[in-house]
């Protein structure tokens, strides 16, 4: 294919892209597919010569789309919402047409200021104090990583980067059972090891309480231990749970421990004043991330983290080879030196392009609708005698069981779950409470309404055996 052809194509997709759409409601949001059936229409091995680009756009047509789960689906109340705004999937068209690599400001001037900007602009839409700057990453895995290594080079006095952390006494990192397993991953992979993450138990709020977390660091401290950081929650992933943010960052500024708070998911909804309640304390953080890619549609991927100061993470992970040099410049900023990978996407500009085609209204506005029906749909299952609503958080997602008489109920609820998402019209997803087999509900698509929200109860109604 030629770049002379490109114009054309992209037409085509342009239509086919808003055909999808107008279609999308009448898909089920799961394919009906077994695993390897797919895969069973590719052929084995790749082809010698080129083939008409008609043929490959044709096959796309005919058999990729049906074997998607559609995440944009206004219907896809399963894990937490990944959201293409319409304005991010034009951005993003603009992005993947250019095909720069942002890894240094002088490769992407654009992307690294307007990252910049970005970031500061969500800054001030969040509700953060002046002072925070930032950076996107692909995923909060990858900011969390970055903010564990943190914690280890600063407990190490950035020794550990040269001399490795063999010989050193344990290093110590503190959360929730309710934070996600990528806190697991970055201690494991840090070096610090899985044992070394202290699950610090929960108080009636599903919090980590304040006198056990500083109990445990005191008793790691005569231990001879080194603790390094605490990892706070808001809006965990199984059942939205959230850490007292207050009262645990106050607990590590007395052992002058490390903090980052994990809102992947509900720090979007604090684009709303009203929910900065339940993050109250944190601009006493050191680090945050929150995913632009899950409720507040620029689409996956885009990660945004906040630093009180970036030096330390530069200082533990930037590396500068003369070839990544910018002569004559040094006073830039290079973003590669605050995460992981060297190479990096121009992730700013659908931000930019959806903050100003949406407005914060419009954002906020989004937001509020899809906690306000999903407190209307989590009512309507705590009136209903056969179902039992076991957790409700307050941004937006709540967890249920089926519990017919005579029957067991996590049986039951499995069994309801199943023919849910084999019946394809919505799609749920479940987490265990308690030792409870539950159904969560999620509400976060953009283009979801209030009847698609208690479609949820009907579906469930006609299905329940
Ligand atoms: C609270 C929380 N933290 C972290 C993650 C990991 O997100 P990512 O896929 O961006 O690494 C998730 C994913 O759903 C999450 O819910």
């Amino acid at each position: 294919m030629k770049y002379s052809e490109l114009g054309f194509w992209l037409k085509k997709s342009a239509e086919w892209v808003d055909g999808y759409y107008k279609r999308l409601k009448k898909n089920p949001v799961r394919p009906a597919l077994l695993p390897g059936e797919f895969r069973a229409l590719l052929p084995n091995s790749p082809p010698q010569s080129g083939e008409p680009i008609a043929d490959i756009v044709a096959d796309f047509e005919n058999i990729v789309p049906n074997a998607m789960t559609h995440w944009q689906h206004p219907r896809f109340f399963a894990y937490f919402p990944a959201n293409a705004a319409p304005a991010s999937i034009l951005a993003e068209s603009f992005v993947n047409a250019i095909g720069a690599q942002a890894m240094l400001w002088q490769t992407s001037p654009a992307a690294t200021e307007m990252e910049q900007v970005m970031v500061d602009w969500l800054r001030q839409a969040l509700g953060l104090r002046e002072g925070f700057t930032g950076t996107i990453h692909d995923t909060a895995t990858t900011a969390t990583f970055c903010a564990v290594l943190t914690m280890r080079e600063k407990a190490l006095n950035f020794k550990g980067l040269t001399e490795g952390t063999c010989g050193t006494p344990r290093l110590r990192i503190y959360a929730s059972a309710q934070t996600h397993s990528s806190v697991d991953k970055s201690v494991r992979l840090s070096g610090i090891g899985q044992d070394n993450l202290i699950k610090i138990e929960l108080d009636q709020n599903l919090s980590m309480d304040a006198t056990a977390l500083r109990r445990q660091i005191q008793a790691d401290l005569a231990q001879g231990y080194i603790p390094a950081g605490v990892v706070l929650c808001i809006g965990g992933t199984s059942i939205g749970a959230s850490d007292n943010i207050a009262e645990i960052i106050a607990v590590a500024k007395e052992f002058n421990l490390y903090t980052h708070v994990d809102a992947a998911w509900a720090g979007s909804a604090m684009i709303c004043p009203e929910f900065r309640q339940y993050w109250k304390g944190v601009d006493d953080a050191d680090s945050i991330v929150f995913n632009a890619h899950k409720w507040l549609g620029a689409q996956f991927d885009c990660s945004v983290q906040f630093l009180s100061d970036p030096t330390p993470q530069i200082n533990t992970l930037g590396l500068k080879p003369t070839y990544l040099e910018t002569l004559d410049a040094e006073e830039v900023t290079n973003f590669n030196e605050w995460t992981v990978p060297l190479g990096r996407r121009f992730r700013a500009l659908k931000l930019w392009f959806v903050m100003r085609a949406e407005g914060l209204d419009g954002l906020q506005n989004m937001i509020r609708n899809h906690v306000a029906w999903a407190q209307k749909l989590s009512h309507k299952f705590a009136q209903d005698s056969n179902y039992k609503v076991i957790t409700n958080c307050p941004f937006g997602l709540f967890t249920f069981q089926y519990c017919p008489a005579g029957q067991d109920a996590n049986e039951a609820t499995k069994n309801l779950l199943n023919a849910i998402n084999e019946d394809g019209r919505t799609y749920l997803t479940q987490t265990l409470v308690d030792g409870q087999f539950v159904i969560r509900v999620s509400v976060g698509p953009i283009a979801c309404t209030e009847e698609d929200v208690m479609s949820v109860y009907k579906t469930c109604k006609e299905l329940q055996n």
